[in-house]
């Protein structure tokens, strides 16, 4: 907690008066989002005090502050994952600094493998519900300040986000596929056998990360909207590999932008 009101305070003394409205964490392969941002400064994790630092080829490790659309934003240009090696609270520290600097909404997003077989390479995937199979983030003692011992998880991804994104995407003619995101611990890829399980128990994608950041969203009641690329589809014979997944994310990651940057216009 208190680790969390330093790193938040480091922050205001940089940033001033400037409070996001909208945090955003740029999943693998998403991280160029952060030129539709209008800089005012860009903050190096190494230099906030608490914040891990990211290990894993193509994140990069800053908080950029600006505006899009004379919107105030906060943009995470790498994540912490769990397999990485930190612990589920520095996975999710980031998410808690950004709710402390007062944003009202959280979107995430996420490179990940399609397992609904409907699904195509460099679709992008409007979440809709998760299956947590990480540990969970709120383990330990409630931090009561925060939210309560048992949040609910209903409306996790807010329907009414999703709804705007959808009327959104027609105007702009952008394909949405909408689905569950399975999140594992990686960071090995998953067999098919395992692909095969996902689907048996309600699962349309697969990644590493997400789900605890959205957890300790929800647990703090900020809305969630949050979008997988699929960068790969694991119940068919191709195989991704990390630069696949890096330049499908790329492309995708286009389209992604113009449906943030309108959210971010049009959420009041
Ligand atoms: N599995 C898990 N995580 C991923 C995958 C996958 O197939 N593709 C991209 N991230």
């Amino acid at each position: 907690m208190e680790n969390i009101l330093e790193a938040a305070d480091y922050l205001r003394g940089i940033i001033g008066d400037f409070a996001p409205e909208f945090g955003i964490i740029l999943g693998t392969g998403l991280g160029d989002f952060a030129d539709n941002i209008d800089k005012r400064c860009t903050i190096e994790y190494k230099d906030i005090p608490h914040f891990p630092v990211s290990t894993v080829e193509g994140h990069k490790g800053c908080l950029i502050f600006g505006t899009i659309a004379g919107r105030r934003v906060v943009a995470m240009q790498g994540r912490f994952h769990y397999y990485e090696g930190y612990t589920m609270q520095q996975v999710t520290f980031p998410v808690r600094v950004m709710a402390q600097l007062g944003i009202a909404y959280l979107f995430v997003s996420n490179a990940s493998g399609g397992v609904n077989t409907s699904f195509r390479v460099g679709d992008l995937m409007v979440i809709t519900d998760h299956v947590n199979l990480l540990p969970n983030p709120l383990i330990g003692p409630n931090m009561a300040k925060f939210g309560p011992r048992f949040p609910d998880m209903h409306n996790c991804y807010d329907k009414s986000i999703i709804a705007l994104a959808t009327s959104i995407a027609e105007q702009h003619n952008i394909k949405l596929q909408y689905g569950v995101y399975v999140g594992t611990t990686g960071p090995s890829f998953e067999t098919q056998a395992e692909y095969r399980y996902f689907k048996a128990i309600g699962g349309d994608a697969v990644g590493m990360s997400t789900v605890p950041e959205v957890i300790v969203a929800r647990h703090m009641s900020v809305p969630v909207f949050g979008m997988s690329v699929i960068t790969n589809c694991g119940l068919s014979d191709e195989i991704g590999d990390h630069e696949d997944v890096q330049r499908q994310g790329k492309k995708a990651g286009q389209r992604m932008a113009t449906l943030f940057i309108e959210l971010i216009k049009q959420l009041e």
